[in-house]
């Protein structure tokens, strides 16, 4: 969360790089923003609350500089106020910071103790005033650094000024992501390797416990035994053409009408040549034991992804959120693989267990999209999920690309055959989902104080993804069930005119869930049914009914969350909520 900027150039470039950049890295955070330049020898600041367009309107004449850094925020310690916004100034300092400085109180305590005062509630004020304590005693800003990062607990990817170095931005990072851009005769830092692709495609990696200094000719980066290292010169192969929303009202529904082509590429890319295809991933026979780990969405598409691996290469699968499995008991195998989903690749859970895992010696894999993120780096294996950039909060393609490429590893190491027909007929499908809109149904949710998806097996983790997006984008009270537990407690909530949404794609387990759905009936439930043609009967006691087409049983869960993802897009736009960037939230997972 939150994202960082920097340049160190041309005079009249500064302004532009830093507000351009902090826009694209707006998705990382939007409580508030704020730009630090030098004004000759001295560092000003300006912040705002809000998004970074309300930033903009702060800058009264064009900004002439070498250098700068900002920032936009999600805010972890201290409300989204113009005094916790960043950059944050002690001395000749001024800092900007994505992570969280989990020692902070202490060392803020000790800090007051020695005469700092502080004006924000935030752990970077603390970072930058600790800096600034050290620099007092040593005059050296680099040293400083060092001692700095050796005092800190947590995580961290800052990018720095100091009034004695007008020319130079000095960054340090530890378990936040943290790039710099290389330019001719101009440098770039960046969370990410998008928020500055319009400028240069050619980026360096930052390691954790790795800091440095960044000059227009040049950068020094150190680590803790306080040598320069040598760093290679990456370049970016994407392209910025999926950030843009080609003429959609919103990312969200731009992104909903690739699903299509997300997957007709995907599995292009594996019959093209399905052994070519499975060359560079993990040998799944060695393996007795699979763990699943990931957040969110991707935790989502893991629990169908179980189904698959279970079904098809009958290989016992765990699926765990990444944020319990870290602190979990770990039961190392050397015959279990771990396969980590992750859409952007910097999740702070995901990546803590990725590393967890591989101290321990257990073989990992990634399931990624976003190409050379923290995750896809540090695995044993990546596959890619190619669902292009996803920019909006709620993901959609990416989600439904990391479910595919479950599918697609079933497919490739076990028997199970999948006809080119059926592939074109849930492109088919999918199309057709991507015109329909409920309008019964959106005017019937759009009030409701709670809402409840039912389902079993993989319906169930249908149901779990379908409120996940309810909720995030429309902030409607919504939560899944397995549909056998309701009886278990849930059902003392359901009372005349409580929506229900059921989802039935299962025939194995059908007639169960139909059980469940008539109890929820019989107590005054108004039931949704959204259920496969093949179980389609005469269910006239349902209020209202999506039926799914015809597809392969393997295909059902990529034909059936469409209509699901929709349906919260229009209740969201029905509310007139920010659909994009929901409160509260964003899209890049970088803190615990
Ligand atoms: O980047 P990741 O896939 O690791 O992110 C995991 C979750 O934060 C993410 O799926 C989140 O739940 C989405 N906003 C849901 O739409």
């Amino acid at each position: 969360m939150c994202g960082i900027i920097g340049y160190v150039g041309k005079k009249d470039k500064t302004q532009s790089v830093l507000m351009d950049g902090l826009t694209n890295l707006e998705y990382r955070g939007y409580d508030s923003a704020g730009i630090a330049y030098f004004d000759s020898q001295n560092i000003e600041i300006l912040k705002q609350k809000g998004k970074v367009h309300t930033l903009s309107s702060l800058i009264e004449k064009p900004i002439s500089t070498c250098c700068g850094i900002g920032h936009t925020r999600w805010a972890t310690h201290g409300k989204p106020t113009i005094l916790n916004a960043h950059p944050h100034q002690h001395g000749k300092f001024a800092l900007v910071h994505n992570g969280i400085i989990e020692n902070a109180d202490v060392l803020k305590t000790k800090l007051s103790e020695e005469g700092y005062q502080f004006y924000s509630d935030t752990d970077t004020e603390v970072a930058v005033a600790l800096l600034d304590c050290f620099y007092q005693r040593n005059h050296d800003i680099l040293l400083s650094i060092y001692e700095l990062m050796k005092r800190l607990e947590g995580s961290y990817a800052f990018a720095i000024l100091c009034e004695d170095d007008p020319d130079s931005i000095y960054i340090a990072k530890n378990e936040s992501p943290l790039i710099v851009g290389v330019g001719n005769l101009e440098m770039y830092v960046a969370s990410d390797v998008p928020a500055i692709l319009q400028e240069t495609s050619k980026y360096i990696i930052i390691e954790d416990m790795e800091y440095g200094k960044v000059e227009k000719d040049g950068v020094h980066i150190y680590n803790m035994e306080q040598e320069e290292v040598s760093k290679e010169i990456l370049t970016f192969e994407g392209t910025m053409d999926s950030a843009k929303k080609n003429g959609y009202a919103h990312f969200m529904l731009k992104e909903m009408m690739e699903e299509p082509d997300v997957l007709k590429n995907l599995f292009q890319s594996y019959w093209k040549d399905p052994d070519a295809w499975k060359k560079n991933l993990p040998d799944f026979e060695k393996y007795r034991e699979i763990d699943i780990v990931a957040c969110g969405s991707a935790y989502h598409a893991g629990m169908i992804g179980k189904c698959y691996l279970e079904n098809y290469l009958g290989i016992p699968v765990a699926v765990s959120l990444a944020s319990e499995y870290r602190y979990q008991s770990i039961f190392s195998r050397q015959d279990k693989l771990v396969i980590l989903v992750s859409q952007s690749g910097e999740t702070a859970d995901t990546l803590a267990c990725l590393k967890l895992v591989q101290d321990y010696g257990m073989d990992t894999l990634a399931i990624v999209n976003v190409v050379g993120s923290s995750i896809a780096r540090i695995a044993d294996y990546v596959l890619y999920t190619n669902a292009g950039y996803e920019i909006a909060v709620a993901t959609t393609k990416a989600y439904i690309a990391q479910v595919a490429s479950f599918l697609l590893i079933a497919l490739a190491f076990s028997k199970t055959h999948l006809e080119l027909e059926d592939v074109k007929n849930l492109y088919v499908v999918q199309k057709q989902f991507l015109e329909k809109h409920y309008s019964e149904i959106v005017n019937q949710l759009s009030d409701a104080s709670r809402i409840f998806f039912i389902g079993r097996q993989v319906d169930y983790a249908i149901a779990m993804e379908a409120s996940l997006k309810l909720k995030e984008i429309s902030y409607l009270m919504s939560d899944a069930y397995a549909a056998g537990e309701l009886k278990h407690g849930t059902i003392s909530l359901i009372q005349e005119g409580t929506p229900v949404i059921a989802v039935v794609t299962d025939p194995n387990i059908a007639e169960k869930t139909i059980s469940n759905i008539k109890e929820v009936k019989a107590r005054g439930a108004y039931v949704i049914l959204i259920i496969s043609s093949q179980l389609d009967e005469s269910f006239d006691w349902c209020d209202q009914k999506i039926v799914i087409p015809k597809v392969s049983t393997l295909l059902m869960p990529l034909a059936t969350i469409l209509p699901l993802q929709m349906l919260a897009y229009d209740i969201a736009l029905a509310k007139g909520c920010d659909i994009d960037q929901p409160r509260n939230l964003a899209k890049s997972v970088t803190v615990e």
